[in-house]
Formats: structure tokens, sequence, C-alpha cells
């Protein structure tokens, strides 16, 4: 699949004006609730929670919630210019300090912060595992890195499921979005995507250890919590 920055980032570009609208009407707000357990599960387990990045940020539904957990700073990375605009009408906060950066070169010292957060962002990126060593870089040890993300999912071929995520959803969302393909990218790079099985090996093979998967729908949406366990 082509995952260039150049096409990634267009298309995120052209779809943010109706990004929020149409995760709510996909999910039925679902989603508000999936990113709200990331907030209680950290307050729960009592992460250091000083300084925070919410990689692949978009329009912020997640760093709105991170927020509550009042870091000192929350920084919200994203590639798309659009998408942080948005975002930046959304939230007026102090402690936020949004950064147009690519996740594979993240702008902070080694072992220098507490969380890492990815939403629905990961499967997007071109050289995953670069970004897992990078990720693994800016880590403090024992920093948490929590992705939620569509993973494919064996099960996932219900048939009623597939239908609506096949056939329905790229329909309405390119008509709705005014994108030629952003949709139909989207049912076919979780299709592509691993398994949360293999997922969870790979980012092992980089130095984090697997905490907690939590299965938030139907095994295809799933939160993984993972904590860094060495330097690379
Ligand atoms: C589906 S949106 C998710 C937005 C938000 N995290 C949420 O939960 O709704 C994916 C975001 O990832 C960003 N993205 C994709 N590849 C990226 C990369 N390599 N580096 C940084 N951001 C990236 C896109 O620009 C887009 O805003």
């Amino acid at each position: 699949m082509d995952k260039t920055r150049k096409k990634i980032q267009g298309m995120f570009d052209e779809i943010a004006g109706r990004y929020d609208f149409l995760n709510h009407l996909f999910t039925m707000k679902m989603d508000l609730r999936w990113r709200r357990e990331i907030v209680k599960e950290i307050e729960m387990n009592n992460y250091p929670k000083d300084l925070i990045i919410d990689l692949a940020t978009g329009t912020g539904d997640l760093s709105l919630e991170l927020l509550k957990l009042k870091p000192e700073k929350l920084f919200a990375a994203d590639i798309s210019y659009n998408m942080l605009a948005l975002q930046k009408k959304k939230i007026s906060s102090e402690k936020l300090v949004l950064l147009q950066c690519d996740s594979l070169h993240l702008p902070f010292a080694d072992n220098s912060i507490d969380i890492i957060t990815i939403g629905f962002g990961i499967r997007n990126f071109e050289f995953m595992e670069k970004c897992l060593d990078e990720i693994n870089r800016v880590l403090k040890k024992n920093g948490r890195l929590i992705i939620i993300e569509m993973f494919s999912n064996n099960d996932f071929k219900t048939k009623l499921f597939n239908f609506y995520f096949g056939k329905v959803m790229p329909v309405v969302g390119n008509l709705i979005s005014g994108s030629k393909y952003a949709y139909s990218y989207l049912h076919k790079s979780v299709a592509n995507f691993y398994s949360v099985k293999d997922f969870v090996n790979v980012t092992e093979k980089h130095n984090f250890k697997i905490e907690k998967v939590k299965n938030n729908f139907l095994g295809v949406v799933n939160t993984v919590y993972f904590r860094k366990i060495s330097h690379h």
C-alpha cells in the first residue's frame, strides 16, 4: 500500500474538516469512550505522566482526554498541518504544545518522556518498525507506549461487519469527506495490517513488553499497553 508521507499527509489534510464528524458517525460515538478508558487506565495504574506525547494526534480527540491527567506538558504531534490546525481551534490549554513532525524523527532527547500514545495512527506509518525504535529512544525506562488501533482479525470476516466496513463505510466516507480514496484506504489498510497478536510480537522485538490488551470492539479495535524495558 502507498503509505508515503506525501500520500498520507495529503489524505489527512484533505479529509481534516470532516474527520471528527465521520469518526463519531461510523463508531456511533463509541470512539469517545475508548479514548476515555485510556486515561482511566493511566490513572488507575499511577503511571508517571508529567510529559506525554500524543503521536499522530490529528484533531486532538485523544489529547483532549489526556489533558485531564494534568501533565506538565502534552506534546501533540502530527504530519498533517490541517489536522493540527483544527486541534488548535478545538483545544485551548497552556499545557498543550502542537508539533508538526513525522513519527520517524521526534524532536526530543533520549529517555525524556513518560508516556506516548498513538490513536489510530500507527497503521499509517510507512516505516513502523523504525518509528518504534524512535519511540523507544525518547521514552524513559519503564515509560508507557499506549496504542489504540484497528487490527486485522480473522473473525472479522463476520459478514455483516465486513459489509459495513468494506462496502458501506468507503462509499459514505469518501462521499462526505469529498475524498476519492481516504475511506477505501481505511478499509484496505486495516485488512493489510497486523493482527493484534502479530503486532505485539513485532513491537516486543523493539524492546517493549506487553502489559495489557483491551478488546474494544469485535477484536478489531484494541488498545494495547506496552512498557519500555530497555534501550535499543
Ligand atoms: C486516523 S488519524 C487519528 C487522529 C487521532 N489520534 C484520533 O484518535 O482521532 C491518523 C493521524 O495520523 C497522522 N499520521 C500518519 N502518519 C504519520 C506519521 N508518520 N507521523 C506523524 N503523524 C502521522 C495523520 O496525519 C492523521 O492525523
